[in-house]
């Protein structure tokens, strides 16, 4: 009896602590980033060369750096979400690498478990990675660092990292100067309040480097993800976008309506059966100092 008392107030304890740790994660992230599936389909993955070239970095890494006895990980990646990022990286990295994806949301988790089987997983945010002190070689975040940039998870990632351990970021970037792409703009506008993390405004970036405990070793800009579809396509990939993800569904039709409108607005979308999301690829690599 005494020991499924225990149990359950360790069960009620874990639930405790995984509940204070999602409340430290953005409101848009709790209420935009719920269903797996339609994330999984409307975002777009990345382009081989860059993930090529950050696989690279984290071979190189893996090689470098103290003993293995140490490491619990080679590559833990934060805010993994249904694992676009991850399955294609571990593609690229040697079979005997321990990596980790983690991601705080269960709707992101789930997809992530059923599309990387392969892969240990953990449910956590960056603030708080159940990992001891210099044990990771590298650490990685997949359009997602611009979510939680800020001093208390850089702290936690220079922590779990060994000396010289590496940050790797990347994002996939819309040219948001296209004119029917800066329309779409317009609409999102009314959605981002002023304390949403946008990776485009580049807080993210004065934030990692105010902060003494990483150095920049390359910040690197590459040919864009190829992302084309019809309409229905493109009105389904910004709807994937957090502030648009989050609305009421009677609010979210009447901005793909309006979505809609746009496309038959511009000459380069109306009569298109296909239309391509320009997109660049922005890399930011840093060490722990
Ligand atoms: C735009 S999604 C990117 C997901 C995935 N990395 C990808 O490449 O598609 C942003 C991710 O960051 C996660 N996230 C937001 N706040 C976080 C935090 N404080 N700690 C860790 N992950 C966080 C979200 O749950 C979400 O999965």
């Amino acid at each position: 009896m005494q020991t499924v008392t225990n149990l359950c107030r360790k069960v009620g304890f874990i639930r405790e602590i995984k509940r204070m740790s999602l409340n430290s994660v953005h409101t848009k992230t709790r209420t935009g980033f719920v269903d797996g599936g339609k994330y999984s389909q409307g975002r777009p993955s990345y382009t081989e060369e860059a993930v090529s070239y950050i696989a690279n970095l984290l071979i190189d890494g893996k090689l470098s750096g103290p003993g293995k006895g140490n490491v619990s990980y080679d590559v833990v990646e934060l805010g993994a979400g249904t694992g676009k990022f991850t399955e294609k990286i571990i593609t690229k990295l040697p079979q005997d690498i321990k990596y980790l994806a983690t991601e705080p949301m269960d709707g992101f988790l789930g997809t992530l478990k059923d599309l990387c089987p392969s892969v240990d997983t953990k449910q956590c945010t960056a603030n708080n990675i159940p990992l001891p002190e210099n044990s990771v070689r590298n650490v990685i975040a997949a359009q997602c660092f611009h979510w939680f940039a800020s001093v208390e998870s850089l702290s936690e990632i220079s922590r779990v990292l060994v000396p010289g351990g590496r940050f790797v970021m990347i994002w996939n970037n819309k040219d948001w100067s296209v004119p029917w792409v800066k329309d779409f703009e317009v609409i999102l506008s009314n959605y981002y309040t002023s304390d949403t993390p946008r990776a485009i405004n580049r807080t993210w970036k004065t934030v990692i480097e105010n902060f003494p405990g990483f150095l920049c070793k390359e910040h690197t800009f590459k040919t864009g993800i190829d992302f084309q579809g019809n309409k229905d396509f493109v009105v389904s990939h910004f709807c994937t976008i957090s502030v648009i993800a989050s609305l009421p569904d009677d609010e979210k039709e009447a901005v793909r309506q309006k979505m809609y409108k746009i496309l038959d607005s511009h000459e380069e979308t109306r009569e298109k059966d296909i239309i391509k999301i320009p997109f660049e690829t922005e890399i930011y690599h840093s060490v722990k100092a």
